[in-house]
């Protein structure tokens, strides 16, 4: 496996102790190598070191010794280079030897301007032979335009079966969980569609800001960094058809489906339907935080959006006329992902007044499935409550350790297996859906609504669904 990238932080915080648990848990092949690649001189060792700090401090304690540790480090090397250099790919060509029957990773973690430059000169080295596969991180470009491009120049190189455009929220537990409730019991299938379902939100809330990655996701936004993959995705879950087969074509096949239904919100529709804004100073954990455009590598005055909230809509039989709220944010007051799916009251209130079913899917920072019904409060009387029936799956499965999205993602890329990654026309639609959004929002000239770091969000976002009667879960 080879990774561009390898001294960026997803490399550092994600993929390498990704790698370590799964060589401690005997899941690498024994000749596996790992060749991490930057334009920074490192030596070997230099680099192991770099590794060991960072995975020391990912990995959690009680699995992270010494003996494990070297002999991870001793398949791990490093190698100079500069991918935007023809040349260089040369030396690498020299470096791996002629030994083409082995399968070669190479990963992408670096920015996505690089692609098509990496993909190119793989080929004019020689080093994308049919056993080799390639594996992007999101956002695959910038728009729908520049997307294409990418796509067009790696299928120049890699056929489809060998791209893995990764999102990693397809590889959180939770979500593949989602898919094993609704297609593995036949309890909500039936009651799975807009007559059933009032509607349905989707909100991955972060407490951190942009870190050291104010590069990047200055020239990004949430809705490029977030929505356009992991929230679209998670849609996809929610709302697509039961596929086939559980394999590759079948799942993406219907994801797609779901991504062309998506009602576009184009003109006016993008100010109702949409809210974009950006944290201001405030408090995060009783400590005090600076505002965005204060960030390290953030233009003074930017206008990039750190939260966005969506009201989307699928045109087709099972969903139409059912919004599906979407909303992601940085530096909000906690940490979650959720997913919550709203029922329509019952027809008649004979107990009186009472609150509507609700299915709650929590990816983070717990994993659980919870069923919210109303039961009768003990006593005379009857006087009806919401009680949750849980599953919490941490404890049901409580004796395995809960596997990193990585861990798994890497091990099917390293099998071939491409169910848990988007394909190509999935990434095209998804950004034909978000680039007239990306654009209203430019032609408005309003600036992003601004929001306390620490609060909900702005208070816009509250609006979209109280105008209908309806509040975000918290
Ligand atoms: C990444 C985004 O894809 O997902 C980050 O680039 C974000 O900005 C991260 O923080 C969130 O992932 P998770 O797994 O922590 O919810």
């Amino acid at each position: 496996m080879l990774v561009f990238g390898g001294t960026g932080d997803l490399a550092l915080h994600k993929l390498l102790p990704a790698l370590y648990y799964l060589h401690r848990d005997g899941r690498l092949h024994a000749d596996m190598r790992i060749l991490a690649l930057a334009r920074r001189a490192h030596s070997r060792e230099a680099y192991q070191a770099l590794a060991e700090r960072h995975c020391r401090a990912q990995v959690a304690r009680a699995d992270f010794d010494n003996d494990t540790w070297h002999a991870f480090a001793a398949r791990l090397d490093y190698f100079a280079m500069d991918a935007s250099q023809s040349a260089d790919f040369g030396r690498l060509g020299k470096r791996l030897g002629t030994n083409d029957e082995r399968v070669r990773v190479y990963y992408l973690a670096t920015a996505p301007d690089l692609f098509e430059d990496i993909a190119s000169h793989l080929k004019i080295a020689g080093l994308a032979g049919p056993h080799a596969r390639i594996v992007l991180e999101k956002p695959i470009g910038h728009s729908l335009q520049s997307a294409c491009a990418i796509n067009a120049a790696i299928g120049a190189v890699f056929d489809e079966a060998r791209v893995f455009r990764i999102d990693h929220y397809l590889g959180k537990e939770t979500v593949q969980n989602l898919m094993a409730l609704r297609f593995a019991n036949a309890l909500f299938e039936p009651i799975w569609r807009a007559a059933h379902i009032d509607h349905v939100q989707i909100s991955v809330c972060e407490t951190i800001g942009v870190e050291n990655r104010g590069a990047y996701y200055d020239n990004a936004g949430a809705m490029r960094d977030m929505v356009q993959n992991h929230l679209l995705q998670l849609l996809c879950l929610v709302a697509m058809e039961a596929p086939v087969r559980f394999d590759a074509e079948s799942v993406r096949n219907e994801k797609l489906k779901i991504l062309e239904a998506l009602k576009p919100i184009t003109g006016l529709d993008v100010r109702d339907k949409t809210v974009r804004g950006q944290y201001a100073a405030g408090k995060i954990g009783g400590q005090e935080v600076p505002a965005y455009y204060f960030e390290k590598n953030v233009d003074n005055d930017s206008d990039t959006e750190t939260f966005v909230a969506v009201q989307a809509e699928i045109e087709n039989w099972r969903w139409a006329g059912v919004p599906f709220y979407l909303r992601t944010g940085k530096r909000l007051s906690k940490k979650t992902s959720e997913i919550l799916i709203q029922f329509k009251p019952v027809p008649h209130q004979l107990f009186g007044p009472g609150e509507a079913n609700r299915l709650l899917i929590r990816l983070q920072p717990e994993e659980c499935i919870s069923l919210q019904l109303m039961a009768k409060n003990p006593g005379k009387g009857m006087h009806l409550e919401p009680v949750e029936l849980d599953l919490n799956l941490a404890h049901a499965f409580r004796k395995k350790r809960r596997w990193d999205a990585y861990e798994r993602l890497l091990l099917d890329v390293i099998d071939g297996d491409s169910t848990l990654f988007m394909r190509r026309d999935e990434v095209e639609a998804a950004w034909q859906w978000v680039d007239p959004i990306l654009q209203g929002w430019q032609s408005y000239y309003e600036s992003p609504r601004t929001y306390p770091a620490g609060s909900s969000g702005p208070e816009q976002a509250g609006l979209l669904l109280e105008r209908a009667g309806r509040k975000w879960m918290e």
